[in-house]
C-alpha cells in the first residue's frame, strides 16, 4: 500500500489532496502533509510535518528526516510581487525540494511526482488566449513575455525524472479555483461571498463588480475537491505517466448564469441596472501587455492584424471598495454581530478577484485529453461555489443568517 507526501498541505488545492487521500486509509497507508503552518485537523492516515521550502536542499533534507513515500504531490506556492520573483522563489522551492529527496534517499522509493500549476500555463494573465486552450499549445516564453515560474517548475521536474528514470511526472493545469482555504493567496469563492454579504449589510442590491463583456464570457472553473480526485486518479493511472492535463469542472460557465444565483443564495437581488448606471469613482481600467498570447499563432490561426492588447476593467474595483470606510464599518458590524472571524475581510484576495472578474476574453480549457485518458469526473460549477459558501458559513467566515 502506497504512502504520499503532499507539499502545500494547507493551501486551497493541497488541503483537498490530503483530505482525498484520507478518504481511503486502506489505499494510502500514510500521508505526510507538509507546510510551515498547521491549520486543519488531518485524516487518521495523515501526519503534519513542518517544512520550509525556501530552505536550502541540505536544510530541507534535515527537516524531511523520517518522511518517505512513493508518491509526491507538489502543491506549494509562495506569491511574490513580480513574475521574476515568482520565477526565482517558486522555481527554487521545487528544485531544492527534489534535491532534498535525493539527499535523504527517498528518490529510490519514489514512483511518481505530481506538480500542481495552473492555466497561466497558457499566458492568460497576459491577455487574450486561443480558446479552447489545449495542453499541446505552445508555451508563452522568451521575448517579449515575462518569465513564467510554471515553466521553470515543469522543466526542473522533467529533468529530475530523466535523471531518475524509474520516476514519472504528472502536471495539472487547474483554473480559477473554487475552494476553501484560510489566508491563502488566490481565493475566488471567499472574496465573492464577502463582497455579497457586506453589500447586503449596506442595504444594496448585488452589482457585478467586473464588466459587462466578461459577464457573458465563458470561463472554466476548478473545484478544489474535484481537482484532488483528479490528482489521486492521475498519480496512480499508468497511462498518465509524463503527461500534463487541464483540470476543470467539466463545463464552461458565465457570471450571467451564476450572479443571480449568488444574489439569491444570500437573499439578495441583482442590481438590475448594473451595467447602465454611470461608473463611479471606484471603477478602474488597466491595459495588460501589448502582446496577448493569441498573437503567437496569429498567422496560422488567420487572425493576423486583429489581435489587440487586452484590458482588465472593473466597474467597481474591489481593492478600492474594500478600503472604503463605510464598507469596512459594515464588515466590522456584521462580524461583531454574527461572531465571525474578523480578519477574514482583510485576508480576502480582492486584487485577484478584480483580475478574475475584470477580463474581457473567454477562458476555456479543453478537457478532451483528460477524458481520452479515462477521466470521467464532473462537478457543477454553481454547486461547487454554493458548497464552498456553506463551508465558509460553517467556519464562521460568513454569517449563517445571510443565507436565503
Ligand atoms: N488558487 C487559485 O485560484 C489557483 C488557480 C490556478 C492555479 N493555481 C496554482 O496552484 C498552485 C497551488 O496554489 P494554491 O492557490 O493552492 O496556493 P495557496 O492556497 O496559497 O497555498 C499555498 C501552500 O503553499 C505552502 N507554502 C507557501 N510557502 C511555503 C514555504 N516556504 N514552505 C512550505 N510550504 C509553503 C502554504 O503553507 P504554509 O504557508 O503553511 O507554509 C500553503 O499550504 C500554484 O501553482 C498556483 O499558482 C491556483
Amino acid at each position: 500500500m502506497p504512502s504520499a507526501i503532499v507539499t502545500g498541505a494547507t493551501g486551497i488545492l493541497g488541503r483537498e489532496i490530503v483530505k482525498q487521500l484520507g478518504k481511503d486509509p486502506q489505499r494510502w497507508t500514510k500521508v505526510h502533509a507538509l507546510s510551515r503552518s498547521k491549520k486543519d485537523e488531518l485524516p487518521s492516515n495523515a501526519v503534519h510535518d513542518h517544512l520550509d521550502l525556501t530552505s536550502s536542499a541540505e536544510d530541507m533534507a534535515k527537516q524531511l528526516k523520517g518522511v518517505e513515500a512513493e508518491y509526491v504531490f507538489f502543491a506549494a506556492y509562495l506569491q511574490k510581487n513580480t513574475e521574476q520573483e515568482n520565477w526565482e522563489v517558486n522555481g527554487a522551492m521545487i528544485e531544492n525540494f527534489l534535491s532534498a529527496l535525493e539527499i535523504t534517499g527517498v528518490v529510490k522509493k519514489l514512483k511518481r511526482v505530481l506538480l500542481v500549476t495552473g492555466a497561466k500555463q497558457y499566458g492568460l494573465h497576459l491577455g487574450e488566449v486561443k480558446v479552447p486552450m489545449v495542453e499541446s499549445d505552445p508555451w508563452v516564453e522568451g521575448e517579449p513575455w515575462p518569465p513564467n515560474f510554471y515553466y521553470r517548475q515543469q522543466k526542473s521536474l522533467h529533468k529530475f525524472c530523466e535523471k531518475h528514470s524509474h520516476v514519472s511526472w504528472v502536471v495539472t493545469y487547474p483554473n480559477d479555483v473554487i475552494g476553501f482555504a484560510k489566508g491563502n493567496f488566490m481565493n475566488l469563492a471567499t472574496s465573492v461571498a464577502l463582497y455579497a454579504v457586506v453589500t447586503k449589510e449596506l442595504g444594496q442590491d448585488l452589482a457585478f463588480p467586473g464588466n459587462e463583456v466578461f459577464y457573458k464570457k465563458f470561463d472554466t472553473y476548478t473545484y478544489s475537491v474535484l481537482h484532488a480526485a483528479f490528482c489521486e486518479w492521475a498519480i496512480l493511472e499508468e497511462k498518465c505517466a509524463n503527461q500534463a492535463f487541464n483540470v476543470h469542472n467539466g463545463e464552461p460557465e458565465t457570471w450571467e448564469n451564476m450572479w443571480p444565483r449568488v444574489a439569491a443564495r444570500f437573499g439578495m437581488k441583482v442590481k438590475a441596472d448594473q451595467f447602465t448606471v454611470p461608473e463611479h469613482e471606484l471603477s478602474q481600467k488597466n491595459k495588460l501587455t501589448d502582446n496577448p498570447p493569441l498573437g503567437i499563432r496569429a498567422e496560422e490561426l488567420g487572425v493576423k492584424g486583429v489581435v489587440k492588447p487586452s484590458e482588465v476593467a472593473n466597474r467597481i474595483s474591489l481593492v478600492k471598495w474594500s478600503q472604503d470606510e463605510e464598507v469596512k464599518q459594515a464588515w466590522n458590524r456584521l462580524a461583531e454581530r454574527e461572531g465571525l472571524q474578523k480578519d477574514a475581510f482583510e485576508k480576502a484576495t480582492w486584487a485577484f478577484l478584480d483580475f478574475v472578474l475584470g477580463r474581457s476574453y473567454d477562458i476555456v480549457q479543453s478537457m478532451s485529453k483528460a477524458r481520452e485518458y479515462g477521466w470521467t469526473g464532473y462537478y457543477d460549477t454553481w454547486k461547487s461555489l454554493s458548497d464552498v459558501f456553506g463551508e465558509l458559513e460553517a467556519n464562521n467566515i460568513l454569517p449563517k443568517t445571510h443565507r436565503a
